[in-house]
C-alpha cells in the first residue's frame, strides 16, 4: 500500500489491477497450490470473465501465470464462469466450469491439463464434446440459472457425481449429474437438496470428520463423517451452510434437525465473504476454504483506484466438537509473515478505558487477544426480542455503553479515534445462560460517506463460564478478518480510512462497558508483505 493506493493489501491475494471475484478450481497438484479466479482483464468492474491463474508453494506467496481458461469455443464464447477441480484416478486434475454460449445460455464444460508433467499446469485443453451439460427443451433447466459445478465425488456405483447450482422460481436447487467417464453426464431425477431461498450460486458439498480437525477426500462417506452443503445465496450475497448426512445410494443430502436453511442459518462469515469453495489438501490432510471479499466502496471509487475485490486468507475448516457448526482458522503458514512481536498479559481494562498497542505496523498486523470476565452475573439481560445479532450490533454499536462490553479492539484507528473499526464483544444474560454477541462496527471507519459501513454481527457459541473469550484479527489496510472464539464466528469487513492509513494507523484495546474486564493475554505482530503476483 502506497500513499496513492492506501487500500492495496500486503498479504491478501489480489492481482496488480482490475476486477476479481470467485476463487475457482482450487487444488494441490504435485506439491503446488493452484488458485484460479474470475477476472476481468479489461477493467475494475465485472465483465469479460476469464480464469486467471496463480500458484503457490505455501498459500502465502503467489506467482502469476497467464489466464488458464478463456473464451475460445462456442460453449464459452461469452464468458468462462465459476467451476471446480476434481482429481481423477492417477492424480489427473479435471476442471468443470460454466461457459456462456452464443445464446447467453449457461452450460457446463470440461478442461484438462495439456501437460501433466508441468506442476504449474499452465496450459489447458477443452473437451471437444463441450458443452457436457446444457439446458434443453426436455430437461426444463433454466438457462440463466444453471452454473458453478462443484468438485465431483465418486459413489459406490463407480460413478462420479457433481452438483450444479440452479433454481426453479424461488426454490434453490443443487442439481445432480452422474458420469462414468467424466465426459458423458446424465442428470438425476431428484436434486441433492433444495430449499426455498432463491438461486444457489457456487454450491460446495463435502465430508468433515466427526472428530478432530483433519480433512478428508471429497468422495469419503462413512459413519465417521458428517456432510456440509454450502450455498452462495444470490439474493443476499451470503455463504450459508447446513450440516447433515448424505445417502450416496439415493444421492440425497438431509440437513440435521435444527440445522437452519437460509439467511437465519449458519454463515461461513457474517461480514463480506462470498462464492467460496473448499478443497482437500492431501499434503497436510486438511480441508481449506478460500473465498472472495468484495469491496464496500462505490463503483466510482473502484474505477478510480483501478481494482476491485480480494481473496480472504485461506482457512482450515473442520467440524466443531458440538457437531453443530464448523470452525475456521487462518492456515498456519500465514504466521511466517509475523514480525515485531508485542504482548500484554494480565492487564485490567477498566470500564471506559482505551489503551494503545504500540510497536507494530497497525495497518498490516495480526492480533490475537483473550479476555477474562470476572463478574458474569453483572451482564445485562437479553430481551427476548433481541434475536437478530446484526441488528443488535447496529443498535448497540461500539459507542453504546453496556455493562459487560462492548470490549475488544479498535483497528485501523486514527490518532484521536475519529476513524476506527471496532471489533468487539458484548455479554448478555438470558435465563441461566450467557449469550455472547460479536460485532464488527464499521460506522466510524472512514470519513468517506460513499462506503457501505453497515455493522456486522453474530452470536458466538462459547462457554464463557469456563473458557476465556478469544479474538483474532488479521488487519491489512482495507480488510479486517476477525475470528471469535477460536474460529466459531468469522466476520470480515472492508474499510477505507482516510486518516488511519499506513503509518498513521493505530491499534487499541478498549472497554466501553461499566464493568472491568481483563486482557488475559494479547499478542500482536506486524505482518511482512507477501510476494503476491
Ligand atoms: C458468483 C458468480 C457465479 C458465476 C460467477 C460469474 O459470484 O455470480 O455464480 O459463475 O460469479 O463471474
Amino acid at each position: 500500500a502506497s500513499a496513492k493506493q492506501p487500500y492495496r493489501t500486503g498479504y491478501h491475494f489480489q492481482p496488480p489491477k482490475n476486477w476479481i471475484n470467485d476463487p475457482n478450481g482450487i487444488m494441490v497438484y504435485r506439491g503446488v497450490y493452484h488458485l484460479f479466479y474470475q477476472y476481468n482483464p479489461k477493467g475494475a468492474v465485472w465483465g469479460n470473465i476469464v480464469w486467471a491463474h496463480s500458484t503457490s508453494k505455501d498459500l502465502v506467496n503467489w506467482t502469476p501465470h497467464k489466464p488458464a481458461i478463456y473464451p475460445s469455443q462456442p460453449s464459452d464464447i461469452n464468458g468462462c464462469w465459476s467451476g471446480s477441480a476434481t482429481i481423477l484416478p492417477g492424480g489427473r486434475p479435471a476442471i468443470l466450469y460454466t461457459g456462456i454460449d452464443p445464446l447467453n445460455r449457461q452450460v457446463q464444460n470440461l478442461a484438462i491439463p495439456k501437460n501433466l508433467s508441468d506442476p504449474y499446469l499452465r496450459e489447458w485443453i477443452k473437451s471437444p464434446k463441450n458443452p457436457l451439460m446444457q439446458p434443453t427443451a426436455q430437461n426444463h433447466i433454466n438457462a440463466s440459472s444453471f452454473r458453478d459445478p462443484t468438485t465431483a465425488w465418486f459413489g459406490p456405483d463407480k460413478k462420479w457425481r457433481v452438483i450444479v447450482g440452479s433454481k426453479v422460481n424461488s426454490l434453490g436447487l443443487a442439481m445432480v449429474f452422474k458420469s462414468k467417464d467424466f465426459v458423458n453426464w446424465v442428470q438425476s431425477k431428484t436434486p441433492l437438496h433444495s430449499a426455498n431461498t432463491g438461486m444457489w450460486e457456487c454450491p460446495d458439498f463435502y465430508p468433515v470428520p466427526v472428530k478432530g480437525q483433519n480433512g478428508v477426500d471429497t468422495s469419503v462417506n462413512s459413519p465417521y463423517v458428517k456432510h456440509v452443503l454450502k450455498t452462495s445465496l444470490d439474493e443476499t450475497k451470503h455463504d450459508l451452510y447446513t450440516i447433515g448426512s448424505y445417502d450416496n445410494v439415493k444421492d440425497v443430502y438431509t440437513p440435521d434437525e435444527g440445522s437452519v436453511e437460509g439467511d437465519s442459518g449458519l454463515r461461513y462469515d457474517y461480514g463480506k465473504y462470498y462464492a467460496s469453495k473448499t478443497f482437500f489438501d492431501n499434503v497436510k490432510n486438511r480441508r481449506i476454504l478460500m473465498g472472495w471479499i468484495n469491496e464496500s466502496s462505490s463503483v466510482a471509487d473502484d474505477i478510480k483506484k483501478g481494482w476491485s475485490g480480494v481473496h480472504a486468507i485461506p482457512r482450515k475448516i473442520w467440524l466443531a466438537r458440538s457437531g453443530k457448526q464448523l470452525v475456521q482458522w487462518p492456515v498456519t503458514e500465514i504466521q511466517k509473515l509475523r514480525a515485531n512481536h508485542v504482548s500484554l498479559t494480565n492487564k485490567t481494562l477498566k470500564g471506559g478505558s482505551v489503551i494503545e498497542v504500540s510497536g507494530i505496523t497497525a495497518a498490516q498486523a495480526d492480533v490475537d487477544v483473550s479476555f477474562e470476565i470476572a463478574d458474569l452475573e453483572k451482564a445485562e439481560v437479553l430481551k427476548p426480542s433481541w434475536t437478530n445479532p446484526q441488528l443488535l450490533c447496529s443498535q448497540k454499536g461500539a459507542s453504546v455503553k453496556g455493562r459487560l462490553g462492548p470490549f475488544g479492539l479498535l483497528v485501523l484507528a486514527s490518532d484521536g479515534l475519529k476513524e476506527n473499526t471496532a471489533v468487539f464483544f458484548r455479554i448478555f444474560k438470558s435465563h441461566n445462560k450467557y449469550v455472547v454477541l460479536m460485532c464488527s462496527d464499521q460506522s466510524r471507519s472512514s470519513r468517506n460517506q460513499d462506503n457501505d459501513k453497515t455493522p456486522y454481527g453474530a452470536f458466538l457459541d462459547v462457554d464463557i463460564q469456563h473458557q476465556k473469550l478469544s479474538l483474532r484479527s488479521l488487519i491489512d489496510h482495507s480488510i479486517v478478518e476477525s475470528f471469535g472464539g477460536g474460529g466459531k464466528v468469522c466476520i470480515t469487513s472492508r474499510v477505507y480510512p482516510t486518516l488511519a492509513i499506513n503509518k498513521a494507523a493505530h491499534l487499541y484495546a478498549f472497554n466501553n462497558g461499566t464493568q472491568s474486564i481483563k486482557i488475559a493475554e494479547l499478542n500482536a505482530w506486524s505482518m511482512n508483505t507477501a510476494k503476491i503476483n
